[in-house]
């Protein structure tokens, strides 16, 4: 409650967003109380309203994406600003254009908002300290995924209230995994006990030192936990060989019904998509009564709204 109260008080004043490390509890709720006045404009007959009316907003996307880069342009259409679509495979980085470059270039023909996914770490945070636009990550390396962690415990909270006190188990490739370092950074600063599971050698190096438990036994695990988050194996990004094979993997890790079985009867079953079925996670308990990976995917729209909505207002302020 007192949070709460607090949330209502508290005033946005940033105009990127570049991760959930420096974010308060606040900060973070704050955002989330103002995704749920958004959440309405998806269910009306006409699903738009005005605060981004003539801003420019670009993806400027140089990773592969489905859910991350169709959802902040739905949310920057909704809100009725220009959306511009940029892929790197598409554009002039192909014959050598840097990204300071790219970004100015876009910057100089008026755009206010840039939403970027890099597979640099620190991407979106350089491009913040080189550009007068607002600068959105949409994921930078191994860094964060900032709006994955917000829709993440934006959807536990919706459906159980709070954080405060549930235990979250992060499953697999954590070393790999943005979405495991801002889903850490939020469950934790929310009140969450967060227990990281998985292999030692897809551990991040650097694992003692984050606010996080830490297993290497997904049954001891998975009896105590309220929800649990699976995350996908980044083939992508793997170097040598991590585990002897997949079927391996699959018996130690892998969400299983026989392991749901184990459960607590109300677990919330997450994933962050997109999923390897059959790997990390059986298509029984990815499409079963605990899983809520759709409702992740509906709920990243309003915390996306609310995300462009906030850094823009805080640019205007800052004029
Ligand atoms: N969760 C997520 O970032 O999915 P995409 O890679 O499809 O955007």
């Amino acid at each position: 409650m007192a949070l709460k109260r607090k949330s209502k008080e508290f005033k946005w004043h940033n105009k990127h967003l570049l991760g959930l490390r420096e974010l308060s509890a606040e900060e973070i709720t704050y955002i989330l109380d103002t995704a749920k006045g958004f959440e309405q404009i998806s269910t009306r007959s006409v699903k738009k309203a005005p605060p981004l009316r003539g801003k420019v907003v670009v993806n400027l996307f140089f990773e592969d994406s489905t859910r991350t880069r169709i959802s902040f342009s739905l949310a920057a259409n909704r809100l009725s600003a220009d959306i511009i679509e940029f892929t790197k495979k598409d554009s002039s980085v192909s014959k050598g254009e840097t990204l300071l470059d790219t970004a100015k270039n876009l910057e100089a023909m008026g755009i206010d908002i840039v939403v970027i996914r890099h597979s640099a770490g620190g991407a979106p945070r350089f491009l913040s300290r080189n550009i007068n636009a607002c600068v959105v990550n949409a994921g930078d390396g191994f860094n964060e995924h900032p709006t994955q962690g917000l829709l993440d415990v934006y959807t536990i909270r919706k459906i159980r209230g709070t954080l405060e006190g549930l235990k979250i188990a992060i499953v697999g490739d954590v070393a790999h995994s943005r979405v495991a370092r801002s889903d850490m950074w939020a469950m934790t600063k929310l009140g969450a006990e967060v227990i990281f599971v998985g292999p030692p050698t897809l551990m991040p190096a650097e694992v003692g030192r984050l606010p996080v438990k830490v297993s290497y036994n997904l049954d001891e695990v998975i009896e105590k936990v309220d929800v649990v988050n699976m995350l996908r194996i980044q083939f992508e990004r793997l170097g040598g060989n991590p585990f002897p094979s997949i079927r391996e993997y699959s018996h130690y890790f892998g969400l299983t019904v026989e392991r749901m079985n184990k459960a607590k009867s109300d677990i919330l079953v997450m994933h962050p998509g997109p999923i390897n079925r059959g790997l990390e996670i059986e298509s029984e308990v990815a499409d079963g009564k605990n899983s809520v990976i759709l409702e992740q995917v509906t709920n990243g729209l309003a915390v996306r709204m609310a995300v462009l909505f906030l850094v823009n207002q805080a640019a205007a302020e800052s004029r």
